[in-house]
């Protein structure tokens, strides 16, 4: 490669997951730090970051096809330096390297706070590649944060043991870590010191999350969670994935005590068949997991219910299939997130017998997903009449329309004179498939 001017501008292109959110505007706070500012939009960036997901689907391939067009000024009229960063970065560096002679810069989701570094290297002209897993380290490198969006991120854990059989988050992310308390609370007091009222923690077990608190006792996401409640300011907490085997009573009666946290609860099932369960190493039943959701229930009536699910996992039958119908039928879910079984290299399944038909997927999928509209639509619909706070997150479509969250995560739409980050008292009017149309409430 040849040196080249360093670049003043950036752009990062995120993939997949809120921890990727997260973990790109880290990536841009940095670049921010060597005084490379973030490109305007609908203008040429002199860096593109492609922050990678690599969950499901031909992910790699799909980079590949960014990098051409990125390369051959189709994305924008000058090629710009490139970085490869996420999950694909992590899973195939090298195979990166060597097939796409126009990535400068490769670096794993546990390395990107040596980003500036790589970069001087690749402005001489050279190529980097970091995908290391040195853990917690990034978090104490990564730059203060300056301004945030009202509704921000923050990663408390991350990385994966529990190897379900179909995944590649153990391969990428590393074994699972928790940050420090004190750390957290601290980060979550200058995103609220920046702009933020809303805090949704995040990792891929989120509720794997463990520590000690300010006086040394070993406190869980519970703890956590009472702790940043107190920051003055912060209005609303929520937090991301969890898994049903890390549950513990704290975090269930949390629901019930700490009113800054929002009744939503994103709790993965993947199968309502307890053969398909044990066969991706979930280690929970359909039954245990319902009891889990009735014992939150319990605590919170109107607690919504998020899940996500897996269909066509090899080996699974019509009938163990008409399972996942039945469990869904029985939580009648919020909204969920459901996908075609993909064979992801390097995990068991991938190379399990009986691996289903990809039209037998796409039927399974259809139905499942006609079952979760359904349910979604009773659950938008049955919240007109509603009156409830919505966190102002963004301009909506139309002049003088704004889009916030209601408590339940819906996307609320309404007419007004608001700012960005206002909490308003909205009156719900009409549930739709996947919004809440609502009117201000005045004073
Ligand atoms: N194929 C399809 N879906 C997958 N997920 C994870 N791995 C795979 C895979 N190989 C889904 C799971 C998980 C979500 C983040 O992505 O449902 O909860
Ligand atoms: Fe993947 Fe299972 Fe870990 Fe979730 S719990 S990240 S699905 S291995």
């Amino acid at each position: 490669m040849k040196p080249t001017n360093p670049p003043k501008t950036y752009r990062v292109k995120n993939f997949g997951c809120q921890m990727n959110v997260y973990d790109g505007d880290r990536m841009g706070e940095l670049l921010s730090e060597q005084g490379i500012t973030p490109a305007p939009e609908g203008e040429d960036a002199d860096l593109v970051v492609l922050n990678t997901c690599h969950i499901r689907e031909k992910a790699a391939e799909k980079i590949y096809s960014d990098i051409g067009r990125l390369t051959k000024g189709k994305t924008q009229k000058k090629a710009p330096m490139i970085a490869v960063a996420g999950c694909v970065a992590q899973a195939e560096g090298e195979e990166i390297m060597a097939r796409a002679p126009a990535v400068s810069m490769v670096v794993g989701p546990q390395a990107y706070h040596r980003l500036p570094d790589m970069l001087d290297k690749a402005v001489k002209g050279e190529r980097a590649t970091d995908t290391d897993m040195p853990a917690i380290a990034k978090f104490g490198a990564l730059p203060k944060r300056r301004r945030t969006a009202p509704n921000a991120f923050l990663t408390v854990q991350e990385g994966c043991d529990k190897f379900c059989t179909y995944c590649v988050v153990p391969y990428t992310r590393g074994a699972e870590i928790s940050r420090p308390f004190s750390d957290l609370t601290e980060e979550a007091r200058k995103l609220v010191d920046a702009g933020a009222r809303e805090i949704t923690l995040l990792g891929q077990n989120v509720n794997a999350w463990s520590g000690e608190d300010d006086a040394g006792r070993a406190v869980g996401l519970a703890g956590l969670i009472h702790n940043i409640a107190r920051i003055d300011g912060l209005e609303r907490i929520r937090y991301t994935t969890s898994h049903p085997n890390d549950m513990d009573d704290a975090l269930i009666e949390a629901h019930g005590e700490v009113d800054k946290l929002m009744p939503y609860l994103h709790l993965p099932v993947q199968s309502g068949n307890d053969r398909v369960l044990k066969a991706m190493n979930r280690s929970h039943t359909a039954e245990s997991y319902l009891k889990l959701l009735e014992r939150f229930r319990k605590v919170r009536p109107d607690i919504a219910l998020s899940g996500d699910f897996i269909v066509g996992f090899p080996g699974e039958t019509d009938a163990e299939f008409e399972d996942t119908l039945k469990l869904v039928d029985e939580v009648r879910y919020a909204q969920a997130y459901s996908f075609k079984y993909s064979p992801r290299p390097g995990t068991p399944a991938a190379t399990m017998d009986n691996q289903i038909a990809k039209e037998v997927m796409e039927e399974r999928l259809a139905r499942l997903q006609n079952a979760l509209s359904r349910d979604q639509m009773a659950f938008n619909a049955a919240s007109a009449g509603k009156t409830c706070d919505v966190l102002v997150e963004r301009k909506g479509k139309l002049p003088g329309q704004w889009l916030g969250k209601s408590p339940w995560l819906q996307s609320v739409w309404f007419e007004g004179d608001v700012q960005i980050g206002d909490m308003v008292r909205t009156h719900i009017v009409e549930g739709r498939p996947s919004s809440l149309r609502g009117e201000l409430v005045s004073d």
